[in-house]
């Protein structure tokens, strides 16, 4: 069938965008984005495609970093290797042995921090029924942790340890770009410290050198949105606990 020439055709991709404009991923403003990402912690077992993991990590390279150094170095790991690295965290985890992290975990909280972090177990008790405040709950949330919530894919984030806290600042800006646009494109993440707790041997296993800095995990998938724990969404002080206007 021939076309009239002033009529022009919708591009493919364009095409699929309209007619999946419901479908998880599609139509979603940055605000929205934003507001809506939230961490999933369990995952459908299939992978996610190179293709669409490597947008994702080409669209965290635009992230703001002090004087453009791009501090991040990343990780994919996935299959068999991940399945090792597991193994080998988990079983760390059940000798006891001490932790190894390239960044000292917080020794305490200030009082605000603290109220927080009460209030985000309470939720989580009252709404899951899991206590972060029970050994045994931390235990099994550790594992699940080292086992990437069962995603089929895990990111790990790497800068030289050369490198001052300032650079820390942009890993965290690099760790959000790289989940937000994850969450665009209807895959879901979880930032996880937790990942970090045994750097030497993660770094080991490897075979990064020492030199390189771990500084923070992050399990990708696309969620399973059965799972409870996939519908916890938590909450965030009111905006005049944090804002002050000085004019
Ligand atoms: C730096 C950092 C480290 C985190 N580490 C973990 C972790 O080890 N395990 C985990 O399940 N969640 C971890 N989280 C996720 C937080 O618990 C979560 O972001 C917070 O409760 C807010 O919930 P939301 O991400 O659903 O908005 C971490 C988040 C950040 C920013």
């Amino acid at each position: 069938m021939m076309c009239p020439e002033n009529v022009k055709l919708i591009p493919c991709e364009i095409l699929l965008r309209i007619i999946y404009k419901n479908k998880e991923g599609y139509k979603m403003d940055t605000i929205e984005c934003i507001k809506t990402r939230m961490s999933i912690r369990k995952f459908k077992p299939e992978p996610v495609p190179k293709e669409l993991l490597q947008e994702v990590i080409e669209a965290a390279l635009w992230s703001p970093s002090y004087k453009n150094t791009q501090p991040w170095e990343v990780i994919i790991i996935s299959g068999k290797k991940k399945e090792e690295l597991s193994k080998m965290l988990v079983a760390l985890l059940e000798k006891g042995e001490p932790m190894t992290p390239d960044i000292p975990e917080p020794k305490g909280w200030p009082e605000a921090q603290k109220r927080r972090i009460d209030d985000l177990f309470s939720s989580r008790a009252k709404q899951l029924g899991v206590d972060l405040r029970d050994p045994a709950v931390v235990k099994a949330a550790k594992i699940a942790n080292s086992r990437f919530y069962g995603a089929p894919q895990g990111i790990l984030l790497f800068q030289d340890d050369s490198l001052t806290p300032w650079s820390i600042f942009d890993m965290g800006l690099f760790a959000q770009s790289l989940m937000l646009a994850a969450h665009a494109k209807g895959l879901g993440t979880v930032p996880q410290a937790f990942l970090t707790d045994y750097a030497k041997q993660t770094k080991e296993f490897l075979q990064i050198p020492p030199s390189k800095r771990l500084v923070l995990g992050i399990s990708i998938g696309y969620p399973d949105r059965d799972e409870p724990i996939n519908q916890f969404k938590t909450n965030r002080v009111a905006l005049s606990e944090v804002l002050k206007w000085i004019e």
